[in-house]
């Protein structure tokens, strides 16, 4: 498949095909998401914190330890459109500072484009990071960055006061150039409207079938794991069971001596020499 580009999602929204998205944190999980045409984008989401780091938010998580797993992801991404998240941090002191970083993302981290969490408060950030090339994906609704901030992670916009604020975030962030957003974490309904709402793309999760498009963490979607699993995750496959099985009849096999074979998996001396050797 030709690459992804912004032209292509544009394209996908008209014509109302499904946008797939998947996130990657390294090498191998990049390979997976490039190993079939129909995904569009890779994000490279900042859940590298607790799926690949073992920290217990994404607050914790570095530039750098952005930039690094960002770069391995770019090594082994094909076609598809490949962003990645500006961590917590990153992106709120100054605008001159979040240009920096970003341009990090994309020069070391080999990134085409950014994601961003917050609503209008961060307008005059993507306004700026557009306004000097650099894409940029929004991301509103549920902002897992400010989970400490809001006492948790819970579904936004459920009021007729939360909807409102979500949807002039998502209006905002659009008229500052943000070229798709990611909106996390509403009521179907306001998911669906806010899609009509706007001309970029929406990309979904947690927001209902109506979006332009829908994204799932790697790990969550594959079943890697057995963490806490959100109502708006669907497993599509049980990877971890798998691997799992596979480690203890690995460990079983050197335990009762039965790994490795003598003939099928040791090597022997040519003919005729282990005698000389002795
Ligand atoms: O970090 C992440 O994985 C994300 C997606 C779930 C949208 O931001
Ligand atoms: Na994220």
């Amino acid at each position: 498949r030709k690459k992804v580009t912004i032209q292509t999602l544009r394209n996908l929204r008209q014509s109302k095909t499904p946008i797939t998205m998947v996130t990657a944190y390294d090498y191998p999980t990049a390979l997976a998401c490039s190993s079939t045409p129909l995904t569009d984008i890779t994000l490279v989401g900042d859940s590298l914190a607790q799926v690949c780091l073992g920290y217990s938010s994404t607050t914790q998580l570095t530039l750098s330890e952005m930039v690094h797993h960002a770069a391995a992801v770019a090594r082994g991404t094909t076609h598809p459109f490949i962003v990645a998240d500006m961590p917590f941090g990153t992106y709120c002191t100054s605008t001159s500072d979040a240009i920096r970083n970003a341009v990090r993302l994309m020069q070391e981290g080999r990134v085409e484009g950014v994601k961003l969490e917050g609503g209008a408060e961060i307008e005059h950030v993507v306004r700026r990071l557009t306004d000097v090339g650099i894409p940029v994906m929004a991301h509103v609704g549920l902002l897992p960055q400010r989970h400490a901030a809001l006492s948790g992670y819970k579904v936004q916009g459920r009021s007729v006061d939360g909807a409102r604020k979500v949807l002039h975030d998502a209006l905002t962030l659009e008229a500052a150039g943000a070229f798709a957003m990611v909106v996390e974490a509403v009521p179907q309904e306001l998911g669906k409207y806010i899609t009509e709402r706007l001309k970029v793309p929406t990309i979904g999760i947690g927001a209902g079938p109506h979006t332009s498009g829908q994204v799932l963490v790697y790990d969550d979607l594959l079943g890697t794991w057995s963490g806490h699993k959100a109502k708006f995750v669907r497993r599509f496959a049980n990877i971890k069971e798998v691997r799992d099985n596979g480690i203890e009849a690995y460990a079983k096999a050197v335990r009762d001596g039965t790994f490795p074979d003598p003939q099928k998996e040791s090597y022997s001396m040519e003919n005729g020499e282990w005698e000389r050797f002795m």
